[in-house]
Parts: structure tokens; sequence; C-alpha cells
């Protein structure tokens, strides 16, 4: 081990730069120094299977060989024009054959712009103020977006409570919160209000699914009050299914924004609608007062685009879908059973796509039932995988195609030990 290079080196540089000695990301007690395949490795070499895969873009693991291709095939072309270029207009064609909701796309950097833009877009698009948001869904660091994300004082519904310094109280006012999975609540906060232009969700909430007839609910809802329903998929797109959860929930919204798998590891985002809503980006189709300003610098960029477009053509071949479930389902099983053997309440919770462990014996249905009872139970299991070598977010365990058999034999291994670590912090 290089002395001056050690992980604990970079650390010490990190704390003299970085606020919070970090990106804001991630723990800042490791830092990744390269991925390959399932695993990551830290600056001191130790190896990890990852299960955070950059926080979900690396659905195929890293430096993929033919990803790697398109993109070394791109650089030496050019890495950013500001221009309209073939990657980014082919890879808005994919998204358009894919995604149930989009007649077009626009491109944008990361998700948290795409969630910003679409709920303006449904502003512009009905000419009404207002956004119903659920409590605990995340939609990035707008304004709006931070409002009820994760609250740490309870208020009654709808009042939105800013979890973030800097957000003036009119953004608030602007915001209605409902509990996820709770349609009457929604029915009657559309009854009160003829003001909302838009509803955005995450089909999945962090972990938590729809329970059935939700997603439906809300698109009939929106249907008779003439609102617009926004579905966040940065995280379900092109994972939960090709066509993501719209395609998977059979439930259409009217715009959806999508990220991290469509840029294949680079910055990209997007957001898509049918053209009548889009049309709100051209100001000679709607004029000015109706026009939304929208660019960016790196929007379309090529690169991220000849990657996006080579990761979802990889997708598109036979049983992906079905070996990303298996593998994911495999995982959730292991888990239970290593809990299961020492009689440890849990829920596993999610999609086999991506998914977490509960330490309950009740399946949470929102952001208040979702809160950790015993968050200790959950440290405890999280730092046992991660001395065990398994790199995951405190929160969420994404399955990546490119796990093989060792890797999910160790994961096993490692969940054997996890769980009696759990039982012994519980002293059973
Ligand atoms: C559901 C959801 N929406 C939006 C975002 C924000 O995306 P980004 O981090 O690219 O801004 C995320 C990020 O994890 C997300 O999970």
């Amino acid at each position: 081990m290089n002395i001056l290079h050690s992980q604990a080196d970079w650390i010490a540089r990190a704390r003299e730069v970085l606020p919070a000695a970090g990106f804001g990301n991630f723990d800042a007690s490791i830092v990744i120094a390269r991925g390959q395949g399932s695993h990551v490795w830290d600056e001191d070499g130790n190896a990890y299977i990852d299960y955070l895969i950059g926080s979900g873009p690396m659905l195929l693991g890293h430096g993929d060989p033919e990803v790697m291709e398109a993109v070394l095939e791109q650089l030496p072309k050019g890495m950013t024009f500001f221009a309209n270029n073939a990657r980014g207009i082919e890879l808005a064609e994919a998204i358009v054959d894919a995604v149930p909701c989009c007649e077009q796309v626009r491109f944008v950097t990361s998700g948290g712009e795409a969630d910003m833009y679409a709920i303006r877009l449904a502003r512009a698009y009905t000419g009404k103020p207002k956004i119903l948001k659920f409590e605990g869904g995340y939609h990035g660091m707008s304004a709006e977006a931070q409002m009820s994300l994760a609250p740490a004082r309870e208020v009654n519904f709808p009042t939105a409570v800013p979890d973030s310094a800097g957000i003036p109280d009119s953004v608030a006012e602007e915001m209605l919160i409902a509990p996820f999975n709770d349609l009457a609540a929604v029915a009657s906060l559309l009854d009160e209000h003829d003001d909302i232009a838009a509803i955005i969700a995450e089909p999945l909430q962090r972990i938590i699914p729809a329970q059935p007839g939700f997603l439906q609910g809300l698109r009939d809802l929106c249907d008779a009050h003439g609102v617009l329903l926004i579905f966040d998929e940065i995280v379900t797109g092109f994972r939960l299914a090709y066509g993501g959860a719209q395609e998977r929930y059979g439930v259409t919204p009217d715009i959806c924004t999508l990220g991290k798998i469509i840029g294949g590891g680079f910055p990209l985002a997007a957001l898509g609608a049918r053209a009548g809503i889009m049309a709100h980006f051209d100001k000679s189709a709607v004029g000015s007062e109706k026009w939304l300003m929208q660019l960016g610098t790196l929007s379309g960029n090529p690169v991220a685009a000849a990657a996006g477009l080579k990761t979802m053509e990889i997708l598109r071949r036979p049983g992906q879908y079905d070996r990303l479930r298996d593998l994911g389902q495999r995982l959730m099983d292991m888990q239970s059973a290593a809990l299961s053997d020492h009689g440890i309440a849990h829920r596993l919770c999610g999609d086999a796509t991506l998914f977490d462990v509960y330490f309950t014996d009740a399946d949470p249905v929102d952001y208040r039932s979702a809160k950790h009872r015993d968050p200790m139970l959950n440290e405890v299991w999280n730092r046992s995988l991660r001395s065990q070598g398994i790199f995951k977010s405190p929160g969420k365990l994404y399955p990546s195609l490119t796990l093989g058999s060792e890797d999910l034999e160790a994961t096993r291994s490692a969940f054997r030990n996890a769980a009696k670590a759990v039982a012994d912090h519980l002293g059973m």
C-alpha cells in the first residue's frame, strides 16, 4: 500500500476542501478508486461487491466492454457541442420507442433538473400553480422537491415542510402533501383545490410499492380533475422493465422523467410527454407567453448519449429483465432466509430490481410507516455487510446484471453473518 495515497490520506484531503468532507452523496469514510464488473475497490485496495452501482446507473456493471467501445468511438469525434448531434437524436428515438408516455423528449443533465422542468411544464400546460407531492417522495433538489421529503416533524396533511434551508415559505404555499398509497386523501385534495397543475409520484416510492389500484386510481383522478400525472422514473425507468414502471404497472402518466440508466453512467437525464405537452418547449408552437425556456450546456451530450444508447441496446436483448428479476429475487430470498433463521422479524420491501430490508412485521405503505422503528438494526445490518465487502446504500440494494454465482455465494454468507450481528444486537 502506498502510504501517500492511502484512503485515510484522501479522506484527510477531502476534509480540507469539501464541506462535510464529501460530495454530499454518500458515506465520506470510503473513497472509491475503481470499478470493474460487479466490484468496486477502495483507495486501500479493498474489494467490494457493488450493490450501489452508482446509485442506479451501472445496471450492466462497471466497464461493460460494449459500452466502453461505444464511448471510445465517440470520444475522438468530440466530447460536447451544445448543438444537436446524431447520438442524442438516436437516444431520443430509442426513449420514444420504449417509454409509453413519451412522444417527445427534452434532455437535461441530472434527474433533479428533469423533475424541476416536469413540474414547470405541468404548470405551463395547465396554467395552474399547485403541485401535489407525496410525503417522502424524492424528486431531486429543487425547492418544490425539497418539500416533505424527509420531514423531521409530523405536520397535518397537506401542509408542506421544507427539508432544506434557503427555501422561501412561498414555495410551501404552492405545494400540497399527501400520504403515499392513500387515494382517498388525494381525491379529497383534488375536490378541495381547483388550482392543482400536477401530481408528481415515484411509481415505486423509494422502495415502497404502490398498492394494487393506487397508480390507476391516480390516473383516473387526474383525468377527472384536469390534472397532469407526472411519474418520476429516474430510478424505475429501464429498470423495472425496459419501458419503466409505466410499462410494468400498465399505467401511463402524462409526463415522465428519466435519468440514471439512460446516461450509461454519464451525466444525462430527460423528461418526456406527448407532443401537445412538449410543445411548451417550442416558442413557435405556443407563443412567448406559454413558452417554457429551457437549455443547458451539456444537454444531449454525445458521449453520455452513446453510453446510454449502447446500454439500452444491451437491455433490449432477450431475457435481460428476467435475469435481473431472477438475480434480485434470489438476493431477497437469501436475505429473508438468513433473518428467518434467527427468528428476526423483517420485511423485504421494494421490487426484485431494487429493494431493502425493514426490521418490522408490517409492510410499509407510506413515509410514516416506512420510518425504521429501530434505525440501529439497519445500521448494524449495513455495517456488518460493509465490513464483509458488500457495498450498498443504507436504504437500498440494487442488483446488477453483472453479478456472478461467486458474488451471490459471497453475499449469501455476508447476509448470514449480518443476520447473526442483528440477532446479537437484539440479544437473541
Ligand atoms: C426518484 C428520483 N428522482 C430524482 C432523482 C434525482 O436524480 P439526480 O441525482 O440525477 O439529480 C433521484 C436520484 O436518486 C431519484 O431517485
